[in-house]
């Protein structure tokens, strides 16, 4: 069975084919913003041009033609409402015309989901952490459920902007992480947990105001060592309360180095499992949505349109 699966919640346009649940083709392009944050029209602007290429390459790298699809998946949400139409609108168009069937995936879900395929963990606790997003989520009774997330703003989205005000191009992340590694002396910064949930935009307006104050290395190391140890308790929590004994971290953050030696050292501390996600996987990719379109493909749905606000544990599992 070939599935075919279009993401395009936010920066990321990918399409991912699969064969019986193993990937053939991976394909993507990121939309940057010239300056500030995303635009949502802009995103689906680059969408639009550009999902027609993706998808010609994704073919290609696969060896199939369109007509061999057997299931069109698409991100349903959450996300950007612009961007999640474009992701509709194109496979919508496509099933239509070689008449297939649409499975319409949660993004969170299949990140999950394909971090349980790539790690070999079955049943672990993932933090998710991305531009967007940041929650701890895990498997119980039939659903995913939220454990923990943030009450505010992703902490991609965290490092992004205060990247913007260190003068660090769009995404910050990376730059953030190498000036890290230079850091030597720890700026307090307020550490924001609240019961289950984190907090960060307080964290981000008190950063704002040291900048200039303190070496941009110190400053960078002293906020990746106060959000991921804030994340890490959360993810911690989650284990000791859920009974888990494995953790994955996945989403565009999780290409962080020191974010993954922390949840290495926190595993082996309790005698847990900790798996890296390889980073193809890690960030919005198109096979993820093909393969839990491919899980989920005796599902009937009635409601395809684009849901911005789809909540991670909204959707009910049934193939587990
Ligand atoms: P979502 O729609 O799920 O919120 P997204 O559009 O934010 O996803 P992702 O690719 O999941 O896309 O994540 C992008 C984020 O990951 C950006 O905020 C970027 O700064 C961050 N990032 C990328 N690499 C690193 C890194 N090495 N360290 C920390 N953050 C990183
Ligand atoms: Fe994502």
């Amino acid at each position: 069975m070939y599935v075919l699966g279009i993401e395009s919640t936010a920066h990321t346009f990918g399409v991912g084919i699969i064969k019986d649940g193993e990937v053939l083709a991976n394909e993507r392009d990121i939309y940057r913003p010239k300056a500030g944050g995303i635009i949502p029209g802009e995103a689906a602007l680059h969408h639009y041009e550009l999902g027609p290429i993706i998808l010609k390459r994704a073919l290609d790298k696969a060896k199939v033609s369109l007509s061999q699809i057997d299931l069109f998946a698409f991100s349903q949400g959450p996300g950007l409402l612009p961007c999640l139409k474009v992701g509709y609108q194109m496979t919508k168009f496509l099933a239509d015309k070689y008449d297939k069937k649409i499975i319409g995936v949660n993004h969170c879900v299949a990140h999950i989901e394909i971090a349980r395929k790539v790690t070999g963990l079955n049943d672990p606790v993932m933090l998710y952490v991305s531009g967007g997003n940041t929650q701890v989520v895990t498997y119980e009774n039939g659903r995913y459920v939220v454990f923990g997330e943030t009450q505010d703003i992703g902490i991609g989205n965290l490092l992004d902007k205060t990247g913007r005000r260190l003068g660090i191009p769009f995404p910050a992340g990376p730059k953030i992480e190498e000036l890290a590694k230079q850091g030597k002396n720890y700026i307090k910064l307020p550490y924001v947990i609240k019961g289950m949930d984190v907090s960060f935009s307080g964290i981000e307006t008190f950063v704002s105001q040291i900048i200039g104050k303190h070496k941009m290395e110190d400053i960078c190391f002293s906020l990746q060592e106060t959000v991921f140890a804030m994340l890490m308790e959360a993810s911690e929590r989650a284990m000791a309360y859920c009974k888990k004994d494995s953790l994955i971290i996945a989403g565009g953050v999780a290409a962080n180095t020191r974010l993954n030696k922390m949840g290495k050292i926190m595993c082996d501390e309790r005698n847990a499992r900790f798996e890296f996600m390889k980073k193809e996987y890690a960030g919005d990719n198109g096979a993820m949505i093909a393969f839990t379109g491919y899980l989920m493909r005796d599902y009937v749905q009635d409601d395809l349109s684009p849901r911005p606000d789809f909540r991670t544990d909204a959707v009910e599992i049934k193939y587990r």
